[in-house]
């Protein structure tokens, strides 16, 4: 601006001094004109100083976006970095590649259902390639276990079969004197032989809702060959009831009480391979089999004592423990239902039922 101005005062002083020379104007008057306009050239320049150029606002506006993008833009970068670093280690490639683990779990209606099933479900999701068989038993399923299975983030299949009322604990027998969840564990084992015919991978373990297992029973067994065992910590009225092993077999087991059955081993003990499962259609639980044979009764038609594979260092790691929930107390429960002040039976702490028609002594 200032020097197409500038550029103009020139061409026209210029132009006045060529058309004083023509004109022949009087000296005087060329003077005061060249004189004003040189004076508004430079109160314009001047004003000119003061302000600041057009330009320059412009370029400073743009300057301010610039880097608010460019903070924006290290703000994100920042971001995908902690995104990245949050993100959980790459699975092992070879996760799908792992044997399944079929868990039969049986289980019935009491007040502490929810609560052993909740447990459970949350030592499961932390194991991979598991699959969770929930057998129910009652005539239906119940929607607390229906519920909570949906809810789980596990993979499951939810059975139902009621134990045979004759076969049934009543009032006041002792929980030993007949094996519970016999039919449940068998149509377990039927699931298992109609779904699972092809030669997939896997192992069956019998996993009763109340017991607590540690996370590395589950990659001990991951690859049972046939039948593998280890020892179970709380059982028997024992610290532990383990196979005995020596040179890397078992030869005995360490046991309290008729050490000579077949296989005097608790449930959470072992775990016999899919195939083996598969290729011996018969083999079940006996539910009329004498207290304390009814892991024997399934396993003699599979296995022998010199087949059995010792897992957890050769048998000499507890990784399960047979523990026992103790049974709530509801004596003030009651004593409010009498008259009228119960607990809301719209909340869902246990199965809807009054009182617990089963014993559950220890064994
Ligand atoms: C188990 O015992 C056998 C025979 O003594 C030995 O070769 C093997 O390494 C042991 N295994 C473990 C996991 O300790």
């Amino acid at each position: 601006m200032d020097g197409v101005f500038l550029l103009f005062v020139a061409i026209f002083t210029a132009y006045l001094g060529t058309m004083a020379t023509r004109m022949k104007l009087k000296l005087k008057t060329v003077f005061v004109l060249y004189f004003t306009v040189s004076l508004m050239g430079l109160v314009y320049a001047l004003m000119q100083l003061g302000q600041r150029c057009d330009c320059t606002e412009h370029d400073m506006a743009k300057d301010r976006a610039i880097s608010r993008l460019r903070d924006e833009l290290h703000r994100l970068q920042a971001q995908i970095r902690q995104l990245e670093e949050a993100k959980p280690p790459q699975k092992q490639p070879s996760k799908s590649s792992l044997p399944t683990i079929f868990v039969i779990t049986p289980t019935y209606a009491r007040l502490v259902q929810k609560a052993e099933l909740t447990r459970l479900s949350h030592t499961f999701l932390h194991v991979p390639q598991l699959h969770w068989i929930v057998v129910e038993d009652s005539p239906q399923k119940t929607p607390l276990v229906t519920d909570l299975l949906m809810k789980s983030g596990l993979t499951y299949t939810h059975l139902h079969v009621p134990t045979a009322k004759e076969r049934k604990l009543q009032e006041g027998d002792p929980s030993w004197l007949k094996p519970r969840g016999v039919e449940q564990r068998n149509e377990g084992l039927r699931w298992l032989r109609e779904d699972r015919r092809d030669g997939q991978q896997g192992v069956v373990y019998f996993a009763d809702d109340d017991n607590t297992y540690s996370l590395q029973i589950f990659e001990e067994m991951r690859n049972t060959q046939r039948v593998s065992v280890w020892p179970v910590g709380l059982v028997g009225a024992m610290k532990f009831e383990s196979p005995v092993v020596e040179g890397g077999k078992v030869v005995r087991f360490h046991t309290g009480w008729r050490p000579n059955r077949p296989f005097p081993m608790d449930m959470a003990g072992f775990a016999v391979s899919l195939k083996l499962v598969l290729t011996n259609p018969e083999a079940c639980f006996d539910g009329e089999a004498p207290m304390g044979f009814l892991e024997s009764s399934f396993l003699k038609g599979l296995v022998t004592m010199d087949e059995l594979e010792p897992k957890a260092d050769n048998c000499t790691k507890v990784l399960v423990w047979h523990t026992r929930t103790e049974k709530p107390k509801m004596k003030r429960e009651e004593a409010l239902q009498a008259q009228g002040l119960g607990s809301d039976p719209a909340v869902e702490a246990s199965p809807e039922r009054k009182v617990q028609q089963r014993r559950d002594d220890n064994r």
